[in-house]
């Protein structure tokens, strides 16, 4: 008998499997509230979005003159130094010193980066690996979270909002586990909860680091925007800072040039030489003339960073008081870009923090950023960021208030 043709086997389906590193991160749970603003949006909804801290503002006018003067220049538009050019650094290590009195090598002991979320992960990557753990604070900013998870380490979140209890919490930790943490992670003034410190809470933090090993970050991203005189303190400046950890500052918020993606990191020089290794090989460095216009920025615009937290000071003012005048408590942030606001019973027994945001959402078309989008200890509160100007603010508190009677079914009562 003729043999009959062989009938190929179908191919099985072909499957893509990302790396367990991307398949064990935490959900993203501004997803669904994400997903709506965008469709009101589409659908010509004014909504008021107090969602994101990113902000409004334009640099000031002289920085983007200096951009576009370092944009015209020939010899701007090669690859630059992955760890940034060197009058940046410079830079970085005089405002260090003018502000805080910290005295930096710029050759070894800063490095910029393409914003400090960029640096502040690649560092996380260039420290951390399978079976170490970071200490950070809850609720939690998720890149602290996840660039932890990206580089295979595990988290613990510890409550951040009474900060001696933090510290305690810290060393009662490094006692019990084993292997001790390997990293802790600090952010003050802190997004989302707007907790602050001052100078001695640092330098408690190096004496745990010294005594259990640990290296500390400190990310500094709201260095520039506090309240009522409130100075926030530079982890570096605590005595031996520098031996134990590195912190990373940003040029997005106090400056207005989130969009530019400038950001530094200073202090300890095994980690800034890590970091450096691996930038070295992911990335070319930063638009030259972005770096040129940062320098103008940090040399000459002070006034404009005071001006600015200013702007969100009266903002802040804006929207508590708003708020309080609605019967709805709220004790306003000594610094940072948010409120972080306490959900009024009744309303927090009846739903969930992600609920009652989709409902000022969807029926008062205000966006909020649910406190439980930044862990399981954000339940109960919404981040309210004050990136929209007063009247806008106020306008908010209205809807809020609208949205709550109505929901109340009463015509007077808010609930709260
Ligand atoms: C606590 C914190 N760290 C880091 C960043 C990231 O800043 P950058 O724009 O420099 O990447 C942000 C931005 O919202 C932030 O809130």
């Amino acid at each position: 008998m003729p043999n009959s043709p062989q009938i190929p086997s179908p191919d099985p389906p072909f499957r893509v499997e990302p790396a367990q590193r991307v398949t064990r991160l935490p959900p993203y749970l501004f997803g669904r509230i994400n997903s709506l603003l965008y469709n009101k949006r589409r659908a010509g909804d004014d909504v008021i979005d107090l969602g994101m801290g990113n902000p409004s503002d334009p640099p000031e006018e002289f920085v983007v003159e200096k951009l576009a003067e370092a944009a015209r220049d020939p010899r701007n538009h090669g690859y630059s130094k992955s760890n940034g050019i060197i009058n940046l650094r410079r830079e970085v290590c005089g405002k260090y010193f003018k502000r805080f009195g910290v005295r930096l090598d710029p050759d070894e002991e800063v490095i910029v980066c393409l914003g400090s979320k960029e640096g502040f992960s690649h560092m996380c990557l260039a420290m951390m690996g399978p079976g170490d753990t970071a200490i950070v604070p809850a609720p939690y900013f998720p890149i602290h979270v996840y660039s932890v998870a990206l580089a295979s380490g595990n988290v613990i979140a510890l409550e951040v909002r009474d900060s001696e209890k933090f510290l305690s919490n810290v060393a009662y930790t490094c006692e019990h586990l084993y292997p001790r943490p390997k990293l802790l992670i600090v952010n003050y003034p802190h997004n989302p909860s707007t907790a602050v410190v001052e100078q001695p809470f640092y330098d408690e933090v190096v004496r745990l680091a010294k005594r259990y090993g640990f290296l500390v970050i400190s990310d500094f991203a709201y260095a520039d925007v506090a309240f009522d005189g409130y100075k926030p303190p530079s982890f570096l400046a605590s005595p031996g800072a520098a031996e134990v950890g590195v912190e990373f500052t940003t040029m997005s918020k106090g400056y207005n040039m989130a969009g530019w993606r400038v950001g530094y990191c200073a202090g300890n020089r095994e980690m800034i030489k890590a970091l450096a290794t691996i930038k070295g090989y992911y990335d070319y460095g930063m638009f030259q003339a972005v770096q040129i216009a940062a320098i103008m920025a940090l040399r000459g615009g002070d006034a404009g960073m005071e001006n600015q937290a200013a702007i969100y000071q009266n903002r802040r003012d804006a929207l508590c008081e708003s708020l309080q005048r609605i019967g709805w408590p709220i004790t306003p942030p000594k610094a940072s870009m948010f409120c972080w606001v306490p959900i009024p019973e009744p309303w927090r027994s009846r739903m969930s923090t992600m609920d009652f945001g989709m409902m000022l959402l969807e029926k008062g078309n205000v966006a909020v950023s649910p406190g439980s989008g930044f862990g399981p200890a954000g339940e109960g509160f919404l981040r309210m960021s004050l990136v929209e100007n007063e009247a806008r603010l106020r306008q908010a508190v209205r809807q809020i208030k609208q949205c709550l009677r109505e929901a109340e079914g009463q015509h007077e009562s808010l609930g709260i």
